[in-house]
């Protein structure tokens, strides 16, 4: 008979499992705390093909975080081993939920029911997202059985690290890039609250991944088939690009931040950079600079947050991590 056990935290199960634990509950956030109606001036100022391209950039980055909640964090947290890293897998599996819910509090604020209802219509039916979706999808699907290989683990993994540390920057340009410069602040504050919670998914799904590859045979082969799927994506990637940002023309910049984000992606999983990288927009920079809205560095919760929250007092180890993604 299969015997069942039980998680222990009182033996850390490795070296990180407590840490990221710790980080998680640390960046807890949701939705309602925030006040995006702040930005409905803000909104009206922006011209048609500007209002267009967030709805859309916001629209995807909802599909990605839909499909990571409810597919990517579930059908990995089967695989994988240790309880603590499966009980923080589940943390973060929730804030994906979150994260989800969270871009419809930001339209609802903005926009009407029929132009909501647009956005995920167009979110259906645009073949660049799709493909991103699907693509992705392919690789937890094949780890949607009993027993799986180090390789299909490794490259579900992989293909979690991909949407977390790459495929959302795309989307996450415009709301930077418009809060560098005053505009939609209080929404970016609920996206920059995203992207910290990016940031770590991606280094701790990356670690896992690093974990499996030490174990596996054909290295090289394996290598390659990462690096024909981040080009294959990168290709989506780019002309996904050119459909949400060429009315507002701000393809090329998104473009380079696309390749930033890329080669952060295969930083986490232990990889060369593989682009080489002119400098980010520096609007883009300013928009993600914790400083310009936000008065508590360490809970991270912005001036437009109103709830408050339990005081936790600064500790040396708070500084171990990379907690400006993207920059
Ligand atoms: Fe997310
Ligand atoms: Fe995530």
């Amino acid at each position: 008979m299969k015997q069942y056990t039980a998680v222990n935290w009182n033996t850390p199960e490795n070296d990180y499992a407590g840490m990221f634990w710790e980080q998680n509950l640390r960046q807890f956030w949701i939705d309602t705390e925030y006040i995006p109606s702040k930005d409905i001036d803000s909104w009206k100022g922006l011209d048609p093909a500007m209002q267009e391209a967030y709805k859309r950039a916001l629209g995807g980055l909802t599909l990605l975080d839909t499909l990571q909640s409810h597919t990517g964090m579930p059908k990995i947290i089967d695989h994988i081993d240790s309880l603590q890293n499966k009980a923080v897998l589940s943390f973060m599996c929730m804030m994906e939920a979150i994260h989800a819910k969270s871009y419809s509090t930001i339209f609802t604020t903005v926009s009407s029911t029929p132009e909501i209802n647009e956005i995920f219509e167009w979110v259906q039916h645009n073949k660049r997202l799709q493909y991103k979706a699907a693509t992705i999808d392919r690789y937890y699907r094949a780890i949607d059985k009993q027993n799986v290989s180090n390789r299909e683990l490794f490259m579900a993994l992989s293909a979690s690290v991909l949407l977390e540390s790459f495929l959302f920057y795309s989307g996450f340009f415009l709301p930077l890039w418009l809060a560098g410069q005053g505009q939609m602040v209080a929404s970016a504050d609920i996206i920059k609250k995203i992207i910290a919670d990016e940031s770590i998914h991606g280094v701790f799904v990356g670690l896992l991944a690093q974990d499996i590859y030490r174990k596996l045979d054909d290295k090289e082969g394996v290598k390659r088939e990462l690096d024909e799927l981040l080009n294959q994506l990168y290709e989506n990637e780019l002309r996904y690009t050119d459909e949400v940002y060429t009315d507002v023309g701000l393809s090329a910049e998104v473009k380079d931040y696309v390749r930033y984000n890329a080669n952060k992606a295969m930083m986490n999983l232990g990889f060369e950079e593989i682009f080489e990288i002119k400098d980010i927009n520096s609007i883009v920079l300013n928009g993600l600079n914790v400083d310009t809205t936000q008065h508590d560095f360490f809970s991270k919760k912005s001036t437009n947050y109103e709830k408050s929250t339990e005081i936790v007092h600064l500790r040396d180890e708070d500084f171990k991590f990379d907690l400006n993604p993207g920059i």
